[in-house]
């Protein structure tokens, strides 16, 4: 069994999909992970906007690089309600695609640039927020996986961990 540690190191960006449909039993598991999702002083001020057909079609138009969203079956926008955190979205984020990964679902966060034309393809009520959404899916039958940043890797620790002060390096990094 892959532990959530080897899921979170294989955890990557997938912006094709198969033809097929995502199961409602895949996404109903996937809205059940992102609605327990820890949230600050446990206020819950969002909500899960399940997007297809020509709705997603039409959400794809408020974002830059929504290639994904078009080729997914399906997304859940994210919904940051009145006074809600955009740290908690992040982690809905996250732990939508991680569920999503256990149940062998791909995904890629999509950023609603212009987050005016979300509220109003969504129908948000004034002051809520969809500047994200996941795409979901089934991998691609020829495996080929586009990433942006070359091969999606990272910066080298030495960069970017630290002890104590910024710049001082981690004995071993
Ligand atoms: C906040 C955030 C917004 C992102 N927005 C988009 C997006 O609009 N379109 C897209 O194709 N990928 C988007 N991505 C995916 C990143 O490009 C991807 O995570 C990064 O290139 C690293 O690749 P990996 O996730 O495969 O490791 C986003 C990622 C994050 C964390």
């Amino acid at each position: 069994m892959r532990t959530v540690y080897d899921q979170i190191m294989s955890l990557r960006s997938v912006r094709q999909y198969s033809d097929k449909p995502l199961s409602d039993e895949h996404l109903d598991q996937i809205l059940e992970a992102a609605r327990w999702t820890g949230s600050a002083k446990n206020l819950q001020l969002w909500s899960f906007i399940v997007v297809d057909g020509a709705q997603k079609e039409r959400l794809c138009a408020a974002g830059d690089f929504t290639t994904p969203l078009a080729n997914a079956p399906v997304a859940i926008a994210l919904v940051q309600e009145p006074h809600g955190y955009e740290f908690d979205t992040g982690r809905l984020a996250q732990n939508i695609m991680l569920a999503a990964a256990s149940l062998g679902v791909v995904s890629c966060p999509i950023t609603l640039h212009r987050d005016e034309v979300a509220a109003e393809v969504l129908e948000l009520p004034e002051g809520a927020r969809a500047r994200y959404a996941v795409s979901l899916g089934y991998p691609p039958e020829d495996g080929k996986i586009a990433r942006f940043g070359g091969q999606g890797g990272r910066k080298d620790r030495s960069e970017v961990i630290f002890h104590n002060t910024h710049g001082t390096p981690l004995d071993g990094s």
